[in-house]
């Protein structure tokens, strides 16, 4: 056969485009001195490394989204170890949820603890002064996770990252409404806590 006429026939189960790809790839290019390397042979090789560079990037833009922040630890989306709040079970006594503050992290100015009150649920509970108390939910704002992590006077949510000032304004999204507060005196010891 003529090889100025000759045609490619495709072998069963490729394609006209394969068949062109085996040509190319056993044929020896000729290129004139000063010509610039072709990037890609054809568009098979283009679609490859097209591919090979969206798969990084979703790989990357995957591992970013998965790991919270910027430290990578999905449980701790804000960076850093947030130190957990110490845990206190509320008695309620008349209608008020109550906690004795002797020998827990409530009995320094500036100490805080996550309260379990059997009549207003979960509670973040800060010292502010050595009469006054700042009293919060500990529901999240953002989509209900309880609130546990204390930190420096910022109260943070595990599950986003979200960061709560003591007196319940919102620091650092993504929660955008303030944590509800509720009323807190203390006598004889006794932190008395209502809605
Ligand atoms: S539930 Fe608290 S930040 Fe999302």
């Amino acid at each position: 056969m003529d090889p100025q006429t000759a045609t490619l026939s495709p072998l069963a189960g490729t394609s006209a485009e394969d068949a062109v790809d085996a040509s190319r790839a056993g044929a020896v290019e000729t290129l004139p001195l000063g010509t610039p390397a072709p990037l890609f042979h054809s568009r098979r090789d283009f679609c490859l490394t097209a591919c090979q560079a969206l798969s990084l990037g979703a790989l990357a833009a995957t591992i970013q989204a998965c790991g919270g922040g910027s430290n990578g630890n999905p449980n701790d989306p804000g960076g850093g170890n947030v130190p957990l709040l110490s845990t206190l079970n509320a008695t309620v006594v008349n209608g008020a949820a109550t906690v004795t503050v002797a020998g827990t992290s409530l009995a320094s100015n500036n100490g805080a603890a996550l309260v379990s009150s059997p009549n207003l649920g979960q509670l973040l509970v800060v010292r502010t002064g050595d009469t006054t108390f700042s009293v919060l939910t500990a529901t999240c704002t953002h989509e209900a996770c309880t609130i546990t992590g204390f930190d420096n006077g910022v109260f943070q949510c595990p599950c986003h990252g979200s960061r709560f000032s003591t007196n319940g304004s919102v620091v650092r999204g993504p929660a955008t409404r303030s944590l509800r507060a509720f009323n807190a005196t203390i006598t004889n010891g006794v932190v008395s806590i209502t809605a």
